[in-house]
C-alpha cells in the first residue's frame, strides 16, 4: 500500500471503532431491574472508552488523521477527550467493604428500612455499615400520629434487626417543622402545653429506647433559608418560622435539647440541618451551637446532612468543618450523604458521568478523612440508587442490582481517584432555545408555544423536594416570554415573604454576562399562582406583566419581560426558572430550579442555563 492509501484505510479503521465505541457506550439505564453486564461488578472491567475518545487505529498514530466528524453523544457532559481509565488498577483495594476501610477514621452510616431485612441487600447492608438511621418511620408524623398513642411496631422489629446483627442505631429525628403530623404543636393551647407535648414526645419515643439509641438527630433544620447572621451574632432572627417557634417561641431548640438529655441522659445529642456546607448557613449553625454549648445545654454535635451535587464546592465543605472545629467539645456526624450527578435525570448516566461522581466521592472523603478526629459518623441517605429518595440523579454508591459504582471503589480508594480528572468540577450549563412568536399574556396557552420546548425544573435545591414543573420560552422584538407549568396539589400564599408563597420565578441576563454577581441588565420576576408579581433585584419593572391560571394539577405561569437589549435570532442569554412550593400552613418546604443547584445561585448569574433566540 502506498501511503496516502494506508492512510484512508487508517481513517476508515478509525470511524468504524468510533461508531462501534459509540454504539457499546450508549447512556447507561441503571434505575431498571434488570443485571446488565457493563455494570457487573468485575474488578476487571474493562476501560470504558466513551465516543469522545480518540481511537488509536493502525497503523501509527502519527499517520492517521483524526477523524473531524466522530459522532458525540448528545448528553456528553463536555466536549474535551475523555481519558480512557485504567479500572483495574483503580478497582484494587486492600479493604472488602466501606466500614473496613473506614474502622481507623469514623463510623460508615446507611438508612433502615424494610428492604434491608432479607436477601442480598441485607448481606450487602451488614457488610458495608456500622450504623443505620431510620429513613423516615421514626420521624413524628409515624411514632405519634395520633396523640398519646405511639406506635412501636415499626421501630421495635429495626432495633431488633440492629440488636441481632451488630448495627449501631442513631435517631432520627425529635422536633421537626415537617412530616410532624397534624396536631404535636400545632394544637397547644399555649407555651406550656406545646412544652408539654414536646416533653411528651420526647419522653415516648427517646425515653422508649433510653440506652439503645446511641445518638439522636434532636432538632432538624431549624435555620430558615436563604438567611445571614446578623451583626449582633443573634441566631435566633434567622430560624425558620415553625410550629414550634410559634408555640414555645426562639428557645424551642434549647428545651428540646435538655428534655432529649433528660429522657435519654446517654445518648449524643445532635442539631441537624442541610446546606451547612454553605457558608451563611454554616455560620448561624456555628454561632447557634456554640452558643448554646457555652450556656451548659446538652448538645454533643452538628449534623451536616449531606445532600450534594457533583458541583457542590469542595472548598465550602472544607471550611465549614474548620468552623464548626473551633466549637469546643463539639463533633460532626456527615447524616445524610448523597451526590446527586449534576444535570441527568431517570436516573441515567454515562461512564463520563459515573466518573466524575467518583471523583467527587474521592475528593470529599478525603477532607472527611483529613477530619477523622472531628467526624464521629458518615451516613449515606440509602445504599443504592434506585430506591433513593434523588433516585433521578443517581446519588448513591451501588446501582439497582446491587453492583457497585465507580463511587464505590472511589470511596475505597480516595487517592487514586481524587487525583482524576479537573481539580474543579464545572456546572453543567444547560443549552436552550427560545422560539420566536407572540403570546397573549393571558394565562391561556396559545398555538405559538406548541414550536417552543418544555424544559424540566426539577434540580432539588432544599432537602425536601416538592412541586415541580415545566417551563417554555418564547422572544420577540418586544419581550422575553415564559410559560411556566407546575404540578402542584397544595397552593398557599400566606407567607409575607413573597418568596415562600407558592410561585414562579424567571431569572434573566441579557448580556449573558456569566458572572458571579448581577450586571444591570439581570433580573429576578417573580408571580404567585394569583398572578401577584413581586421582584429580587431587577433593571426595571416596567412592562413587566404576568397571568397565572389554575390548571387541574397545579397552576401556570405566563408573563413577559421588557427586552432590554436589541434582541435578534442567534443572541444568547442566561436564563434560569425556579419553582417555590409553600405547604397548607404557609411555610416554604421545597424549590426547584431548572440549571442551578445552590440555594445562594439566585444571585448567581453563572449558574444559569444559556438560552438561544432562535
Ligand atoms: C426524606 C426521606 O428520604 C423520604 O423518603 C421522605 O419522603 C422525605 O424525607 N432531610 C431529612 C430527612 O432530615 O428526613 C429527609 O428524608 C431528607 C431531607
Amino acid at each position: 500500500m502506498n501511503k496516502t492509501v494506508r492512510i484512508v484505510v487508517a481513517w476508515l479503521l478509525a470511524a468504524i471503532l468510533v461508531m462501534g465505541l459509540t454504539a457499546c457506550n450508549s447512556t447507561k439505564d441503571n434505575s431498571g431491574d434488570t443485571p446488565t453486564s457493563t455494570t457487573a461488578p468485575t474488578d476487571t472491567k474493562a476501560p470504558e472508552p466513551t465516543a469522545t475518545s480518540t481511537p488509536v487505529p493502525e497503523p501509527t498514530a502519527t499517520e492517521t488523521p483524526t477523524p473531524t466528524n466522530t459522532p458525540t453523544p448528545t448528553n456528553s457532559p463536555s466536549p474535551t477527550p475523555t481519558p480512557a481509565y485504567d479500572y483495574e488498577t483503580l478497582h484494587k483495594t486492600e479493604y472488602t467493604s466501606l466500614k473496613e476501610a473506614y474502622k481507623d477514621y469514623f463510623l460508615i452510616g446507611t438508612i433502615y428500612t424494610n428492604i434491608i431485612t432479607s436477601g442480598k441487600d441485607k448481606d450487602l447492608v451488614l457488610a458495608n455499615y456500622d450504623i443505620i438511621t431510620p429513613e423516615n418511620l421514626m420521624k413524628p408524623e409515624e411514632m405519634q400520629r395520633v396523640q398519646g398513642t405511639f406506635k412501636y411496631t415499626e421501630s421495635d422489629k429495626m432495633m431488633a434487626y440492629a440488636q441481632d446483627n451488630g448495627l449501631i442505631v442513631h435517631g432520627h429525628t425529635l422536633a421537626w417543622h415537617s412530616q410532624s403530623g397534624n396536631w404535636l404543636g400545632t394544637s397547644a393551647k399555649d407555651r406550656e402545653e406545646a412544652i408539654e407535648q414536646l416533653r411528651a414526645h420526647i419522653n415516648g419515643v427517646a425515653g422508649h429506647y433510653a440506652g439503645q439509641i446511641y445518638s439522636w438527630d434532636v432538632v432538624n433544620e431549624a435555620i430558615r433559608d436563604g438567611a445571614t447572621l446578623p451583626a449582633d451574632g443573634d441566631w435566633t432572627k434567622c430560624l425558620r418560622e415553625t410550629q414550634w417557634t410559634k408555640s414555645i417561641g426562639l428557645d424551642y431548640i434549647e428545651i428540646a435539647f435538655q428534655l432529649a438529655h433528660e429522657a435519654a441522659p446517654d445518648a449524643k445529642l445532635y442539631y441537624n440541618d442541610y446546606n451547612l456546607d454553605q457558608p451563611a448557613k454554616a455560620k448561624i449553625a456555628a454561632a447557634m451551637v456554640a452558643d448554646m454549648k457555652s450556656r451548659g445545654i446538652p448538645i454533643d454535635g452538628i449534623g451536616m446532612q449531606g445532600h450534594y451535587s457533583t458541583t457542590t464546592s469542595l472548598d465550602n465543605v472544607r471550611k465549614s468543618l474548620d468552623m464548626f472545629r473551633k466549637i469546643d467539645g463539639i463533633k460532626v456526624s456527615v447524616s445524610e450523604l448523597d451526590v446527586q450527578i449534576n444535570g441527568i435525570s431517570k436516573g441515567k448516566y454515562d461512564g463520563e458521568q459515573e466518573m466524575t461522581q467518583a471523583i467527587f466521592y474521592a475528593r470529599l472523603f478525603n477532607i472527611y478523612k483529613e477530619n477523622a478526629d472531628l467526624i464521629e459518623r458518615v451516613t449515606f441517605w440509602g445504599y443504592k440508587d434506585n430506591t433513593s429518595w434523588r433516585a433521578e440523579s443517581a446519588p448513591l454508591l451501588f446501582d439497582a442490582n446491587l453492583n457497585p459504582k465507580e463511587a464505590y471503589y472511589a470511596v475505597l480508594n480516595t487517592d487514586a481517584y481524587a487525583a482524576l480528572g479537573p481539580q474543579e468540577i464545572k456546572l453543567t450549563t444547560k443549552k436552550l432555545e427560545a422560539a420566536k412568536g407572540t403570546p397573549v399574556i393571558d394565562g391561556e396557552v396559545d398555538d405559538c408555544w406548541s414550536s417552543a420546548t418544555a424544559y424540566e425544573i426539577n434540580i432539588p435545591i432544599m432537602a425536601s423536594q416538592g412541586a415541580s414543573g415545566t417551563v417554555k420560552y418564547m422572544w420577540d422584538e418586544n419581550n422575553f416570554y415564559a410559560l411556566f407549568d407546575v404540578k402542584d396539589g397544595v397552593l398557599n400564599k400566606d407567607n409575607s415573604n413573597t418568596y415562600e408563597q407558592d410561585s414562579i420565578e424567571l431569572f434573566l441576563d441579557p448580556n449573558n454576562c456569566k458572572d458571579s454577581t448581577y450586571d444591570k441588565l439581570c433580573g429576578q420576576y417573580r408571580c404567585n399562582y394569583e398572578s401577584s408579581l413581586s421582584y429580587g433585584t431587577v433593571p426595571s419593572r416596567d412592562g413587566v406583566t404576568a397571568q397565572a391560571v389554575k390548571t387541574g394539577t397545579g397552576y401556570r405561569v405566563e408573563i413577559a419581560v421588557p427586552m432590554l437589549i436589541e434582541a435578534k435570532a442567534g443572541v444568547v442569554m442566561g436564563v434560569d426558572g425556579h419553582i417555590n412550593d409553600a405547604n397548607d400552613k404557609g411555610a416554604r418546604i421545597s424549590v426547584m430550579k431548572l440549571n442551578a443547584t445552590q440555594d445562594s445561585d439566585y444571585t448567581n448569574p453563572s449558574a444559569w442555563a444559556e438560552i438561544t433566540l432562535k
